[in-house]
């Protein structure tokens, strides 16, 4: 349902940085989107590309397992962009020979243009030289017919490959990465020399494009959507509400998992600062008692779930005849589940989960092809305040995946104390929009400490804070000490049953953001 008139299709061939790819691009103004390398050729075509990218990937081509597209996309008359085994894999199929190289080339390297035209234009060739990162242990021993160098490194006499005729180039290093210097510049080659796109892919294009898709798609048919307060559904709801009016109706469920003045303050601002229609529903003891005697995290993301789910039901009998869910799922999320990466889900889906297929409703995602900066760049388009914008992610489950344990109203009670002074020392300090996100977990211990003369044997609480830029992955945030520090004094003073508090430096991956 796509009415992007020009668009980039990568094919992923499961690079780490694949993702990168597609953000270059569309910051460019550019659309573009992932689909696995096993995406059949008709609907490759059907899609329309303007231009195709070959990602880099983990994978020798000569393997015999070796992910391999469709040789027929090379007749499509579309230019195609190879990048690292994207590149090897262009170069294998099209007649040339990949080999195992005798040094492997990872990291930084220097670059010599040979060739300042197609990706190259506007550079310059030696003396001049420039840094690009490369990964990959295999190397072009013998090019393709029709093919020639255009750049070389240190360990590669085709650094670089552009084809004579046809408008297909390579390259060994990976433009998407930030320490290669020029890789904006070769990217914005292909996509606007090699490839003809225009940079009008914004924000206000997509909302006009995605306002007429929901109306074709919804008519004068019903929609619910679950609200959170997050940015991504309160997002969702601005967008569908600008096309379809009041047959939108929001629900914002108090699952009990909220943090303090959580609820008031959303539903306050929904009502004095939008125009949507918000039915709000307090389920807390309900909750409260579903989670009683739950440790184990997966079961109490069931039961949150099916929490939802129940609620849900009931109101839309209520309101009779609903036939779609809005919901704020964004770009991550789909690519994640892309199947050819053949790994078990780390975890039950974020949003409500088996919702639609227990109510018969058909799905409408919105923002199913954007990143979260996107996002939030869009929310504002939509006219929406920064205080909605930039507020840090909060998970649906609540606080209910931050209580490591058993959920009871008292650790929930200690949870929220803390909670609340974590954000108050963010947010005075101004850190709180210099993350991508920031708070307490609740540890399933105790430990011994000394408060006046006594000793005591209270509960941990753990500092969680790490640095983003779409929650695919992660590092722990180098806060000020004395911040750290001021945190950790005023839980410890302020809230009764904590005697400890402790700084969460692991990355994700390994670790992930939240602890469950
Ligand atoms: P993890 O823990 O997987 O979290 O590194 C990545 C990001 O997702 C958020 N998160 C959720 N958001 N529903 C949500 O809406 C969920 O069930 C959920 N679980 C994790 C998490 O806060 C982080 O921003």
């Amino acid at each position: 349902m796509s009415l992007h008139n020009e668009k980039i299709i990568i094919l992923d061939f499961g690079s780490q940085t694949t993702q990168l790819i597609a953000r270059r691009i569309r910051e460019q103004k550019v659309y573009s989107e992932i689909h696995p390398y096993t995406l059949e050729l008709e609907k490759l075509k059907a899609m329309r590309p303007t231009g195709i990218v070959l990602s880099g990937g983990p994978a020798s081509v000569y393997d015999e397992d070796a992910p391999i597209s469709d040789p027929g996309l090379f007749e499509l008359g579309v230019p195609v962009l190879g990048i690292c085994y994207g590149a090897q894999l262009m170069i294998q199929q099209l007649g040339g020979r990949v080999e195992n190289a005798e040094k492997r080339e990872f990291g930084k390297a220097e670059l010599n243009i040979e060739y300042t035209a197609g990706l190259f234009a506007g550079m310059e060739t030696a003396p001049s030289h420039y840094q690009v990162w490369m990964s990959h242990g295999d190397r072009i021993e013998e090019v393709a017919p029709g093919f020639v160098a255009t750049a070389t490194s240190g360990h590669s006499p085709f650094a670089a490959l552009r084809h004579e005729q046809k408008p297909f180039v390579a390259v060994q290093f990976h433009p998407e990465v930030a320490h290669t210097l020029i890789g904006n510049d070769v990217l914005r080659n292909f996509i606007f020399g090699l490839c003809g796109c225009n940079p009008n892919w914004t924000m206000h294009s997509f909302i006009d494009s995605t306002v007429a898709e929901i109306k074709a798609k919804v008519g004068d048919g019903k929609v619910l959507c679950a609200l959170s307060g997050g940015v991504d559904s309160s997002v969702t709801a601005a967008l569908v509400h600008k096309a379809i009016g009041d047959q939108l109706t929001c629900i914002y469920v108090n699952n009990g998992l909220m943090r303090t003045g959580e609820s008031e303050s959303v539903l306050r601002f929904f009502r004095e600062k939008t125009d949507l229609h918000v039915i709000d529903i307090d389920a807390a003891d309900h909750f409260l008692d579903e989670l009683a005697g739950i440790e184990d995290p997966e079961e109490k993301r069931k039961r949150i779930g099916y929490g939802f789910i129940k609620i849900f039901e009931e109101e839309a009998n209520k309101l009779g005849s609903v036939k779609y869910l809005a919901q704020g799922t964004l770009y991550p999320d789909v690519i994640e589940s892309v199947v050819f990466r053949g790994k078990a889900p780390i975890k039950s889906h974020h949003n409500v989960g088996g919702l639609p297929e227990r109510m018969q409703l058909e799905l409408i995602e919105p923002l199913r092809e954007l990143f979260k900066d996107e996002v939030r760049e869009l929310g504002l388009e939509l006219g929406m305040p920064e205080e909605a914008i930039f507020r840090q992610p909060f998970p649906g489950p609540g606080l209910g995946i931050r209580i490591m344990g058993e959920v009871t109203a008292e650790r929930l009670n200690i949870l929220r104390q803390s909670d609340v002074i974590v954000l108050e020392e963010m947010k005075d300090s101004g850190w709180y929009r210099k993350v991508w996100q920031s708070f307490a977990v609740l540890l399933p211990i105790q430990t011994v400490g000394v408060m006046g003369d006594g000793r005591t044997y209270e509960h941990v609480l753990a500092l969680r804070s790490v640095d983003s830029r779409d929650a695919m992955t992660a590092d722990w945030s180098k806060l000020p000490y004395d911040l750290l520090g001021r945190i950790s004094n005023r839980i410890i003073n302020e809230v009764r049953g904590v005697n400890r508090v402790v700084y969460d430096i692991s990355s994700k991956p390994p670790a992930t953001i939240e602890w469950e």
